[in-house]
């Protein structure tokens, strides 16, 4: 399986906060079936200070440390792109680290508030669209405005955005409101990607399988599988 949303790489955000962190995480996504782990620290000015240009050298440095420990993960370079204006100026920085390509669109993992869905995002996302940038739009379903009325995510779905479910929240460790959101999110087909979204090893730990297990049981085990499998190696060109 790839993992398309992880925060393992250390000292960038709120996930892992030292290499002894980030090694012990990815040898619990190698126990989970995990092959490759798409490296997304928060890109969001103001908050974290992390762009493209200064990440590199720390991913090839933590794939040198996997390598040296003998632990078989693979890590690419990706971020989860907070929805702002200062965002659109990383973009035209080349600043923003894209998932991968698909027909000619840059994928980019993008995070709304929790809270809300702000006023201009339909806007914003028109502008990506026209850079030939496509919106995954990271764990809808654990934004309140999704939550109470699914339908809003479709407005985004209609426009071309792919949507990203969190692993753990189809598997009931988010809570009732997130995992019925996800179950309603399955069912309208609306969901491209499953991933883990993993910070540490006790509450968000990097594991896909039981978020599969529970998908499985609502779109049946073949789609569950491509969505961990097929559509994240497509985006990232594995
Ligand atoms: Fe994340």
């Amino acid at each position: 399986m790839i993992d398309l949303h992880s925060h393992l790489l250390f000292g960038v955000d709120d996930g892992a906060a030292t290499l002894e962190e980030s090694l012990a995480l990815a040898r619990r996504a190698v126990e989970d079936g995990i092959h490759t782990c798409v490296l997304t620290p928060h890109i969001h000015p103001g908050r974290y200070a992390n762009v493209r240009s200064g990440l590199v050298q720390q991913v090839t440095h933590f794939q040198n440390e996997l390598d040296h420990q003998g632990i078989p993960l693979k890590v690419r370079l990706g971020g989860e792109v907070r929805l702002s204006v200062e965002s659109l100026e990383l973009l035209l920085e080349e600043e923003i680290p894209f998932l991968g390509t698909v027909d000619g669109y840059r994928v980019m993992l993008l995070e709304f508030p929790h809270q809300m869905i702000p006023v201009g995002s339909q806007q914003f996302i028109e502008k990506l669209l026209q850079f030939k940038v496509r919106p995954l739009i990271a764990h809808p379903e654990r934004n309140k405005a999704i939550m109470a009325q699914p339908e809003k995510l479709g407005l985004f779905i209609n426009l071309g955005c792919w949507a990203q479910l969190t692993a753990g929240s189809i598997a009931g460790r988010f809570g009732d409101a997130a995992y019925e959101t996800a179950v309603t999110l399955l069912e309208r087909e609306w969901v491209h990607v499953i991933a883990t979204d993993a910070h540490n090893l006790e509450h968000r730990p990097p594991v896909l399988s039981e978020g599969v297990r529970a998908a499985a049981e609502v779109v049946g085990a073949a789609r569950a599988q491509q969505m961990v499998v097929d559509w994240p190696a497509k985006i990232i060109g594995a």
